[in-house]
């Protein structure tokens, strides 16, 4: 039987299908995106993107306390899901050497690259929980599920 998290990120899968297809424009789908997800998933205390603008990583989008704008280059989280191209999974924050804590009380989190229809990395979603070892590999595929509807084709 599928647990609770699956069901969840099932019918949130279907409601962000039919919410981004009715707008293409992939700030305005981020900003759903994260709308649900703070809303809808436990222990998510803050969600939201970064966005790469030349080389700097920019805060977009995002539901939460108040977070840091600019991410010093190549220190802490988001920037290891940009040069490793791939989703982290940090258990305890407070072990990743050069974490940036923008909020204090958040001690794991989860960061997945997201990329453009050509395949480029133009930013990262990133989620704080403040619970410790919060997210594991069913959130990794999740979610990079969920980012795939940022760019992909949609009617207006
Ligand atoms: N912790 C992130 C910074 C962004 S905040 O979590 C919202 C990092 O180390 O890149």
């Amino acid at each position: 039987m599928a647990g609770k998290k699956t069901g969840r990120y099932q019918r949130i899968y279907r409601q962000l299908e039919q919410l981004t297809e009715k707008c293409p424009d992939p700030l305005a789908r981020m900003a759903t995106v994260n709308a649900i997800l703070f809303h809808k998933m436990q222990g998510f205390s803050w969600v939201g993107f970064y966005l790469l603008k030349g080389d700097e990583l920019i805060v977009g989008p995002y539901q939460g306390p108040l977070a840091c704008q600019v991410l010093e280059k190549n220190k802490g989280v988001c920037w290891a899901g940009i040069t490793g191209q791939k989703t982290v999974i940090v258990p305890d924050v407070h072990e990743f050497p050069g974490h940036i804590a923008c909020d204090a009380r958040s001690r794991s989190e989860i960061v997945i690259p997201l990329r453009s229809n050509k395949g480029e990395i133009t930013g990262v979603l990133d989620i704080d929980s403040r619970y410790r070892d919060h997210f594991n590999a069913e959130d990794g595929r999740e979610l990079e599920k969920i980012c795939r509807l940022i760019y992909r084709p949609g009617c207006s």
